[in-house]
C-alpha cells in the first residue's frame, strides 16, 4: 500500500461542521411537485420534481454525488441520489427503482403528486479539484444515476476537463440506464462504451462484466497516473474489483471516488442503520475516496 498517499480524515473539523449544517437542513422540508414521470427500464422511472417556492427553486443548489430525502406524507421517506445537472437547481431529476413501500407507491402515482424534499445531503464528487484532469466514469446498473449528474456538469463545462470516458455495464441491454442519451454524449467527444452480461438478439456490442471493459480500456494504451480521476458507482463487489484494477494500473487511491449506499433509515445519524464503525454513511458519505473506504473495516 502506498504510504505517501494522504489519509483523508473523515472526522476532520470541516466534516463535523458539515454534519451540523446538514442536520439543520432537516428542519426544512421543501414542498415540491412531480412534474413528469418517464419509464426508463424495468421497474425504474425518472421523476422530474419541481421545488414549488420560487425563492427555494432559484437558490437550491447541490453538487453531483449528493442525495435528497423524498417524503410522501403517510407513506414514507427515503434517500435518492440526484441525477440531474446541478445547473438545473430547483428542477431535480430522481431515478427511482420500485422495491418497497414508498417506491412502489411512487411507481403507481401520476404527475402532479405533491411531495416533500429535504437536503441536499452528503458528500459529493470533488469536480472542482478534478478540473484540468482526465476523467473516467465507471457505472454498474443503478450506479449510473449519480454519475449522470456529474457527467452532465462536466459536459456543461467541457473545456475545463481533459479527456472524458464513460464506461457502463448492465445485466442486459434493456437494463442500460439513459441509453438514449449516450449518442449525444458521444457527439460532445465523450468516449462512451457499454457492456452487458446477457446480450439479446439486437445487441452488437461488448459482452461480459464491467471489469472486462475496464481491462480493455486500459490495454488501449492508456496510462493512468495522477492526471486521471475515476468516479465509480455500482454494487460494492463491482467497485471493489474495478478500483483494484485501476490501482494496479497506476491510479492513486485518493483519485478514485465511490459511493457507499448502505441501507439508510433516518438519514441523519440517529438510527445507526448505515454506520460502519463510527462512520455514518448518511453523514460522512455517501461519496468517499477509495483510500477512506479501504480503511473502513467491513465497508466492502
Ligand atoms: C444515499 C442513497 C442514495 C440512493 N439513491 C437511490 C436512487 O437514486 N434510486 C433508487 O431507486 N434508490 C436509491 N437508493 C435506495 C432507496 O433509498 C431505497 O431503495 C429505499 O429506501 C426504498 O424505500 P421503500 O420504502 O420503497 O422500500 P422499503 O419498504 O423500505 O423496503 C421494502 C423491501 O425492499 C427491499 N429494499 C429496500 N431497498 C432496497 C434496495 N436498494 N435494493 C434492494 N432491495 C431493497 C427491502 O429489503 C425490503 O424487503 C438510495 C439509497 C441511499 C442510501
Ligand atoms: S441512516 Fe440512520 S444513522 Fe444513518
Amino acid at each position: 500500500m502506498d504510504r505517501n498517499v494522504p489519509v483523508v480524515d473523515i472526522l476532520a473539523a470541516d466534516h463535523i461542521h458539515r454534519r451540523k449544517s446538514d442536520l439543520m437542513r432537516y428542519e426544512y422540508c421543501h414542498e415540491a411537485e412531480i412534474t413528469s414521470i418517464s419509464p426508463l427500464i424495468d421497474s425504474v422511472k425518472l421523476y422530474r420534481i419541481r421545488l414549488l417556492d420560487p425563492a427555494v427553486h432559484s437558490t437550491f443548489s447541490f453538487v453531483p454525488g449528493q442525495f435528497v430525502m423524498l417524503e410522501v406524507p403517510g407513506i414514507g421517506e427515503a434517500p435518492f441520489s440526484i441525477s440531474s445537472s446541478p445547473s438545473r437547481r430547483g428542477d431535480l431529476e430522481l431515478c427511482i427503482r420500485s422495491v418497497g413501500t414508498l417506491t412502489s407507491f411512487l411507481a403507481r402515482c401520476e404527475r402532479g403528486l405533491r411531495v416533500g424534499i429535504s437536503g441536499p445531503f452528503g458528500t459529493s464528487y470533488p469536480l472542482e479539484r478534478m478540473k484540468g484532469s482526465n476523467m473516467l466514469f465507471i457505472a454498474g446498473g443503478l450506479g449510473t444515476v449519480p454519475l449522470r449528474s456529474a457527467l452532465l456538469a462536466v459536459l456543461e463545462n467541457r473545456s475545463r476537463y481533459a479527456r472524458v470516458d464513460f464506461l457502463c455495464g448492465a445485466k442486459n441491454p434493456a437494463f442500460l440506464l439513459f441509453a438514449d442519451e449516450y449518442e449525444s454524449w458521444r457527439n460532445t467527444d465523450i468516449g462512451v462504451q457499454c457492456i452487458v452480461d446477457e446480450p439479446d438478439e439486437g445487441w452488437s456490442g461488448q459482452v461480459g462484466m464491467i471489469t472486462s471493459l475496464v481491462d480493455q480500456f486500459l490495454s488501449s494504451g492508456i496510462s493512468l497516473s495522477d492526471t486521471w480521476y475515476a468516479i465509480v458507482c455500482g454494487p460494492p463487489v463491482m467497485f471493489k474489483a474495478v478500483c483494484s484494477t485501476l490501482l494496479a494500473a497506476g491510479l492513486p487511491m485518493h483519485h478514485m471516488f465511490v459511493s457507499l449506499e448502505r441501507r439508510m433509515h433516518c438519514g441523519k445519524g440517529k438510527c445507526c442503520r448505515c454506520n460502519v464503525g463510527s462512520t455514518y454513511t448518511c453523514l460522512d458519505g455517501p461519496v468517499f475516496d477509495f483510500w477512506s473506504v479501504v480503511n473502513l473495516k467491513e465497508a466492502i
